[in-house]
């Protein structure tokens, strides 16, 4: 996982001449790792072609009017919910003044009134424009209202002159939005988390396992880092991108997650146990392919150790935030686990639906602790493990 990966940057493109530099732009945010969806502002596709946009977005380009059709696709509250962080390259003088009013005048400045995401803008302008006492003011209103302003550059400009109101490169343009997801929540703080299934063999080729993807588990892992901390991957097997940041240990068994986890756990600040892990194991695992001779077969089965609970009672444990997987009473049954395994938090988890859980992208979770509960609603997976990050954070810096 690079350090846009799982972010979806919804990118409005205005009508300026820095709009040619925008297939470049999107192509710096998708090797960071970001899906990227583009809006583009009335007369932009006199600067950049939308065909261009399309091709290198992989997204088909949403046109400025706010038609029946448009918005029986993917309509404005749609973009907007859908957008971890909306960019306005190149951000002209005129679009910025209608964001400072509110407009909703066309697709973009709708979305940018209707989203919760972050949003950010790279200004391009004639120097004169950006030296002007009304775009001035303009950006000051912005930034008091939590708009990320990038840049601008300085330098000759499209039109002869030279001064401040170039846009900035697409390459630092992204590692901008990348570093715009950073937080210090958990700087210099030592995170562990388990995540995937585990395999308990049968034979060579056979084993016992569950559909956990570490989907759930990845993104946490990518959350902690974005909030500044050293994380440990204890991983079971996956077929997903693991986070490049993370030191990835990778495991099979439930035994060998238990080892792993055992090895450094005394140097961690926080443990998060999101693996999948079986329960119990064949007593026996063949050397060699075992062969259908008989009609039925009986595989005796052994407890595996419970992790979590194993760290959860060390004489000086990390702070322990376990992971309740249930098909019904899912609170109740995950408060039991909370006081069970001695643990600080909880994430109750509904599974066996088609929409949270094992396998799929969003997933919903309550944030149980002793005395509170919070309801993280449906999202999508990476967007909760930020917000579960933070509540994590806020609980462990108030114990702490
Ligand atoms: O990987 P994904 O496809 O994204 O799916 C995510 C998920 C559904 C797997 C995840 O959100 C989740 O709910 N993980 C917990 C799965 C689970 O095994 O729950 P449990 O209720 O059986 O276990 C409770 C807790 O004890 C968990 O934190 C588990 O990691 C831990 N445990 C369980 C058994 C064991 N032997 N050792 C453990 O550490």
């Amino acid at each position: 996982m690079k350090s846009l990966t799982n972010k979806r940057v919804l990118l409005g493109v205005s009508a300026g001449i820095a709009a040619y530099k925008t297939p470049d732009l999107v192509r710096k945010l998708t090797e960071l790792g970001a899906e990227v969806q583009i809006i583009l502002s009335k007369n932009a596709d006199q600067f950049v072609a939308p065909l261009s946009l399309q091709a290198v977005s992989g997204h088909a380009v949403h046109n400025y009017a706010m038609t029946a059709e448009s918005e029986s696709g993917m309509g404005h509250i749609d973009l907007a919910r859908w957008a971890d962080i909306v960019l306005i390259a190149p951000a002209t003088a005129n679009v910025m003044a209608r964001l400072c009013q509110g407009n909703a005048d066309e697709l973009l400045t709708t979305v940018c009134v209707a989203t919760e995401a972050p949003i950010a803008v790279a200004p391009a302008m004639n120097q004169q424009m950006w030296q002007n006492a009304a775009s001035e003011a303009n950006i000051a209103t912005l930034e008091s209202r939590g708009v990320h302003i990038l840049g601008p550059d300085a330098g000759e400009q499209a039109c002869g002159e030279v001064g401040p109101g170039r846009m900035l490169q697409p390459a630092d343009i992204a590692a901008r939005v990348a570093s715009l997801f950073q937080n210090t929540q958990l700087t210099g703080k030592r995170i562990m988390i388990t995540a995937g299934p585990t395999w308990e063999a049968l034979d060579p080729v056979r084993g016992i396992t569950n559909h956990s993807s570490g989907k759930m588990g990845y993104a946490l892992a990518e959350a902690a880092i974005e909030a500044g901390a050293e994380v440990t991957l204890v991983s079971g097997p996956t077929y997903i991108a693991k986070p490049e940041r993370a030191n990835i240990v990778d495991v099979v068994s439930a035994l060998d997650m238990h080892s792993a986890v055992m090895s450094t756990i005394d140097q961690q600040d926080i443990f998060i146990g999101v693996a999948a892990v079986a329960d119990y194991r064949p007593v026996d695992s063949a050397d060699q392919k075992i062969k259908k001779n008989a009609d039925q077969m009986t595989i005796t089965m052994v407890k595996n150790p419970d992790i979590l609970a194993d760290v959860a009672s060390r004489d000086t444990p990390p702070f322990c935030v376990g992971f309740a997987a249930e098909t019904n009473d899912v609170v109740e049954y995950a408060r039991g686990k909370l006081e069970h395994k001695k643990l600080d938090l909880i994430a109750a988890n509904h599974v066996g639906g088609s929409e949270t859980g094992f396998g799929t992208t969003d997933n919903a979770i309550t944030l149980i602790s002793n005395d509170n509960a919070i309801e993280l609603p449906r999202q999508h997976k990476s967007a909760l493990a930020r917000q579960l990050i933070s509540e994590i954070s806020k609980a462990f810096n108030e114990q702490s």
